[in-house]
């Protein structure tokens, strides 16, 4: 963990005395929003899921209908509590998680993320008194797990990753010891959208009696899906053994708007661990499922309505789209003899790299072209997590590639990041 940079700046902004005209108000908006990036026109990855019109209406209907209610106390609202109690049932069907199995939806894959490793913590110190835990995560694995391990008091270590960009599993047997809290492996990870081998990670956990989280953030509403296309995916989810919980975001390829999230356990008694109550100050019992204590309600509802509307059909023909657009892409920069993708990834989040040109070159005359691939360090590499919306400009983005793997010059140092 290192100390994040804070610039120093002077708080020159008042609220002003005299309101502005609701016209001003969004005339302001409008302005500024014309800087954000473009995503309507699918030249964005990873940051928005567009999944087409019909979807958009259902998202901004729920979205509108729950902007005021809060989330906080359920009992106010029943709708809410019915919503999101399906919302974890449907997921928890979906990646085949026990009948007794518990979970409840969090903010997003970060919170949902801190509270798996929460949990794993409360059991390690009650089970095995375990005080001065280890939190166990592959190198590829998401900075949520360090955030994590740095809010709960615990030591963050890595497992390797192979060539093939996999955690190594011998290197996993070799780092669990009486410490271990919890071991983590991505299903799939977001730097290579490459599947950890799960089964044998689990089962060396299970075998030290230490749990084990699968972080299908991205893979929970997309990995299912791929599997009923009759694609190979290996096991990543409750049907193996050792695994004791996961997380899937709605709000990515489950097509949410953000604010979405679902964390799962797969004995509900361990949910126990996850929620707080409270009753030691004037105001009674105080009871909250994760870190927020207003919750907003809207992603309750949008996600409800958007895996009701959808459905495992519907979600089947958007994974049919996503998987075409990257079978295409990883087809055609195979063919750029400069350019490969790194690892095999198990679907729609692909790395690549080049061992003759400078990829962060060739991404510069993408950014001139307006694209916003992301860039990463470990190797090399622009990075694609493709939504439904891609498949409309492929053929544009290909185009564009080869003419910036050809026309490039020297990497104007532009920084790989995400914050
Ligand atoms: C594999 C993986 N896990 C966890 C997260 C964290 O999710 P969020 O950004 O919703 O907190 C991400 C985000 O991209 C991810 O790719």
């Amino acid at each position: 963990m290192t100390a994040g940079p804070v610039e120093a700046r002077e708080l020159h902004m008042r609220l002003p005395e005299k309101g502005m005209s609701k016209d001003e108000v969004f005339d302001r908006i409008r302005e500024r929003k014309r800087e954000d990036a473009d995503w309507h026109g699918g030249k964005t990855f990873s940051l928005v899921y567009p999944a087409g019109e019909e979807v958009d209406e259902v998202l901004a209907e729920a979205n509108r209908l729950y902007v005021y209610e809060n989330a906080l106390n359920p009992f106010k609202f029943p709708s809410l509590r019915e919503m999101e109690r399906e919302v974890v049932e449907m997921t928890a069907g979906l990646l085949n998680a026990p009948e007794r199995a518990g979970g409840t939806m969090t903010s997003g894959g970060t919170e949902s993320i801190i509270m798996a490793v929460k949990v794993a913590r409360e059991r390690a110190k009650l089970e095995r008194g375990v005080e001065n835990g280890i939190l166990l995560a592959p190198r590829s694995a998401h900075p949520a797990f360090a955030k994590a391990a740095h809010y709960l008091g615990l030591e963050h270590r890595q497992i390797p990753i192979g060539d093939d960009f996999r955690a190594d599993v011998d290197a996993t047997g070799d780092l669990v010891d009486d410490r271990t809290v919890l071991v983590v492996g991505s299903a799939p990870g977001y730097p290579h959208g490459v599947v950890d081998p799960i089964e044998e990670m689990a089962a060396i956990a299970a075998d030290r009696g230490v749990p084990f989280h699968t972080d299908s953030c991205v893979g929970g509403f997309l990995l299912p899906f791929v599997e009923r296309l009759g694609r190979p995916v290996p096991l990543f989810d409750f049907r193996v053994e050792g695994v004791t919980s996961m997380s899937a975001d709605v709000h990515k390829y489950g097509y949410c708007t953000k604010g979405a999230s679902v964390v799962l356990h797969r004995d509900s008694e361990w949910l126990g661990h996850q929620i707080f109550m409270y009753s030691d100050w004037p105001g009674g019992l105080y009871g909250s499922p994760a870190i927020a204590g207003a919750r907003p309600a809207a992603p309750i509802a949008a996600a409800w309505a958007v895996m009701s509307f959808l459905g495992a059909d519907g979600y089947t023909d958007l994974v049919r789209t996503v998987m075409e657009t990257a079978d295409r892409i990883r087809a055609e920069v195979d063919a750029i003899p400069e350019l490969h993708v790194w690892g095999n990834p198990v679907a729609s989040v692909i790395a690549i790299g080049s061992d003759s040109v400078d990829v962060m070159a060739v991404n510069d005359v993408m950014d001139d072209q307006g694209w916003n691939l992301d860039r990463q360090l470990e190797p090399p590499a622009l990075h694609m997590m493709l939504s439904p919306k891609h498949a409309g400009v492929v053929d544009e983005l290909l185009a564009d590639l080869r003419y910036a793997v050809v026309n490039h010059g020297k990497s104007r140092g532009a920084e790989a990041r995400y914050a």
